[in-house]
């Protein structure tokens, strides 16, 4: 297949190389004149791999396109409006969009917005296998079959959602922590290094092999979830009326900031993301091994 990638700045450079690993053409399209020298530059060589500014070309030539470009309605509606005048029949439309809604972006095509759906990847979309899968109003079922399937072809769990949302629903459940992990800095009662120990060494590592609700139900023993929600549901519901509802004012961004900073105290963040990438690198390959994870 060939892919149209339409914005190749993080996300986009990152399903290049995605696509272009399992085989598939990529024809990527941006229009910052630095745009390819910069694309190339981040990738292996592949003959597989074409450039052009004309995003009307990459359109014709597409037989799926993946969008990144800007986060800004305007800036989608444009780029949506050029793909549903050329990209062919049947070829599916998908915006990489963190949190803005399908219905809103398929409003900029006329012709077929039935084709057009937000495949919200995970940074970086290369290694982190979930896709959020959102229909708008007018995408058909056709096209949310044939984004699953493609997706799912290139190693990805994608998940479809039964609603738009703002911020889908993963993006949903980060805000949920951080909300109350920056309350929590803002009254002082954790720093910010210690909030990031907590997560990092305790219910992140569960997380990241089972996710909230099978963890939740494994901590119930033989009663399971059920026992969970009668004995610890009361308690739990005390702890949500009593959770933050911080406001970034410019005083707690400077805690967050200077906190950030004292965690890391020179470290240096390159080898931080190399290692933070190679581990997970290791565990996706554990997991794939290991049944019944989710
Ligand atoms: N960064 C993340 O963590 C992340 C994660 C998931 C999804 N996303 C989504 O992916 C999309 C891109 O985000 P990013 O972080 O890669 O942004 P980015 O700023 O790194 O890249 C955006 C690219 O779009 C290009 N562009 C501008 N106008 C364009 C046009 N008319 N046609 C084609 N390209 C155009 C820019 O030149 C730039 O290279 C956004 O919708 C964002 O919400 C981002």
């Amino acid at each position: 297949m060939r892919i149209a990638v339409v914005g190749t700045g993080v996300i986009g450079a990152s399903w290049t190389a995605l696509f272009l690993a399992h085989g598939h053409e990529v024809v990527a399209t941006d229009p910052a004149p630095d745009a390819e020298e910069r694309l190339r530059a981040a990738l292996p060589e592949s003959d597989r791999l074409t450039f052009t500014a004309d995003l009307a070309e990459a359109a014709r030539r597409a037989d799926f396109a993946q969008e990144n470009g800007p986060e800004r309605p305007e800036a989608k509606d444009a780029i949506f409006a050029v793909l549903d005048e050329h990209a062919r029949p049947g070829v599916v439309l998908a915006s990489s969009s963190s949190g803005l809604l399908p219905s809103r972006i398929q409003q900029a095509c006329t012709r077929h917005p039935d084709r057009v759906l937000v495949g919200h990847p995970f940074n970086p979309p290369h290694l982190l296998p979930l896709v959020e899968v959102v229909p708008g109003a007018l995408t058909s079922e056709e096209t949310v079959g044939s984004a699953m399937d493609f997706y799912t072809t290139l190693g990805k769990r994608p998940i479809r959602l039964r609603r738009e949302l703002p911020g889908h629903v993963a993006n949903r459940l980060q805000a949920a922590l951080w909300r109350e992990a920056y309350s929590l800095v803002d009254q002082g009662a954790a720093t910010v290094a210690d909030i990031d120990t907590a997560i990092a060494n305790g219910p992140g590592l569960r997380w990241a092999l089972l996710g909230p609700f099978l963890n939740q139900h494994l901590s119930g023993g033989p009663g399971g979830i059920a026992h969970v929600l009668e004995h610890l549901g009361p308690p739990m519901e005390d702890w949500w009326a009593d959770l933050g509802d911080p406001r970034l004012t410019p005083e707690l961004t400077r805690k967050i900031v200077a906190g950030v900073a004292d965690e890391l105290a020179g470290a240096d963040e390159a080898a931080l993301t190399a290692a933070r990438d190679e581990l997970l690198t290791g565990l996706l390959a554990a997991k794939a091994r290991t049944q019944g994870l989710t």
